[in-house]
């Protein structure tokens, strides 16, 4: 309101001074013609007495004339641009009007980063203990330094091109704290177009990144918990019940050679002998399913090896596999989720592809695994996959795809009718992540 009105008596005042400059003009060059001057001076040049008066008003009207010209335009330019300013705060006034109470964070700067505005929200996201301390300072320095530096070289370039930003992003608070941000940025533009502020909206998402965190450590969790209990089982058909099943076979064995000395008839107990050894191949078979046994003996890439290796065999397709690694050993969990991965992918490749070429390529570069895994099978609509009620039914790409989850990394299918199939998986993972 204040500024307004400073600027309607600024307007005036202009007015006032242009009108005075004008009179004064006038009455400055009326009282030189009249008095100073020769009023006959005209009458070197050969004009009467009437028409050298004439043309003495005609300069005195043109001397007025031209000193409007000078005053008022610049004048005119420059109310016009107070205007301009006057229109722009009053815009700037009305959206802090709005932004002043609302739960998100608001800020305003110039365009060098200096706070003009930040609304209550801001000041309690950033813990800054007094509201007007904000204003003055560097927007900047309220960034920890990763996210300054992304800022300086990734975003504001961007806001300039595209007019604004928004993404994830942190904030560091006065007690020193990260909080996690929706970072809106964008540039407040004057009447010619021009950015003249840098305006931000900020979303605090610190409890929502808390509860992805958790979800993550829950799957993790169950994931373990599923890979444990599975181990349990494989170890207690392994131990207890294949062990009961050999000395069963062994006693049919025994009986059978007994029997055969007293009436050489055989048949039932061989029957039962071979459905007993059946059964011990199924058995170890599933104890091997449930858990890879491989694994621990001897080691990740061996593991994988053999059970390509393995399918290959009983399916009769050909499987290209190559692994590149460095060196270190991957986090146990890790190792298992990409073995439990690659297993989902060859049994899909089994039974739905009708696949007769699989390539698997895994690379690990001490910081990130990623699984490439192609078929020339019969491909599959990926998009409806991914949808909910069939994730009801298909549990196996669901499960590859919560194990991706888990760390944060990405899972792609592309495929289409006829065209085979490549799963891409990229599993991020750091020396802490994992066990
Ligand atoms: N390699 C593949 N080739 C063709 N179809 C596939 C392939 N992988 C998956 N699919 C299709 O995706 C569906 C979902 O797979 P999945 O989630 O593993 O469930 P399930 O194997 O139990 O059917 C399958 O039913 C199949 O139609
Ligand atoms: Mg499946």
């Amino acid at each position: 309101m204040g500024a307004r009105a400073l600027c309607v008596i600024m307007e005036r005042k202009i007015l006032i001074l242009d009108l005075q400059i004008i009179l004064s003009v006038f009455f400055l060059s009326w009282f030189w013609e009249f008095y100073f001057d020769d009023p006959l001076f005209g009458l070197l040049y050969g004009m009467n007495y009437t028409e050298a008066l004439a043309m003495k008003w005609h300069i005195v009207f043109l001397n007025v004339f031209f000193a409007s010209i000078s005053v008022i335009i610049p004048s005119w330019f420059f109310v016009a641009l107070q205007k301009k300013q006057r229109k722009l705060e009053e815009d700037i006034k009305a959206f802090q009007k709005f932004a002043e109470f609302s739960g998100q964070g608001f800020v305003i700067s110039g365009l060098d980063g200096v706070i003009t505005f930040a609304n209550q929200a801001f000041g309690h996201m950033i813990k800054e203990p007094g509201q007007n301390e904000i204003v003055g300072k560097q927007i900047l320095d309220y960034y920890p330094d990763v996210q300054r530096k992304r800022l300086e070289n990734e975003i504001l370039p961007v806001v300039t091109e595209k007019r604004q930003w928004t993404g994830e992003s942190s904030l560091l608070s006065c007690d020193g704290k990260e909080i996690a941000v929706i970072d809106s940025i964008f540039h407040v533009y004057d009447e010619d177009g021009k950015p003249c502020y840098l305006a931000r909206m900020i979303t605090d998402i610190t409890s929502q990144k808390e509860s992805e965190r958790m979800i993550k450590l829950f799957q993790r969790k169950l994931i373990k918990t599923q890979e444990s209990e599975r181990s349990r089982i494989a170890s207690e058909l392994h131990d207890s019940l294949a062990q009961n099943l050999l000395v069963i076979k062994n006693e049919i064995e025994r009986g059978i050679q007994e029997r055969r000395g007293e009436n050489g008839t055989v048949d039932p107990l061989a029957r039962a002998r071979s459905l007993t050894m059946e059964t011990l191949d199924e058995i170890n078979e599933i104890a091997y399913k449930l858990r890879p046994p491989y694994l621990d003996k001897m080691g990740f890439e061996k593991a994988i090896k053999r059970m390509i290796e393995k399918i290959s065999k009983s399916m009769g397709i050909n499987i290209f596999t190559e692994i590149n690694r460095v060196e270190n050993p991957l986090p146990k969990d890790l190792e298992m989720n990409v073995y439990r991965i690659i297993q989902e992918a060859l049994n899909n490749i089994m039974k739905h592809s009708g696949a007769g070429e699989v390539y698997i390529d895994i690379a690990d570069n001490g910081a990130c695994v990623e699984i490439h895994i192609s078929d020339d099978g019969r491909g599959f609509d990926s998009s409806a996959i991914t949808s909910r009620e069939q994730s009801e039914t298909s549990r196996g790409l669901l499960g590859i795809k919560e194990r991706v989850n888990i760390y944060d990394g990405s899972f792609l299918i592309d495929s289409d009718k006829g065209e085979g199939s490549t799963l891409t998986i990229f599993l991020p993972y750091s020396k802490t992540a994992g066990d």
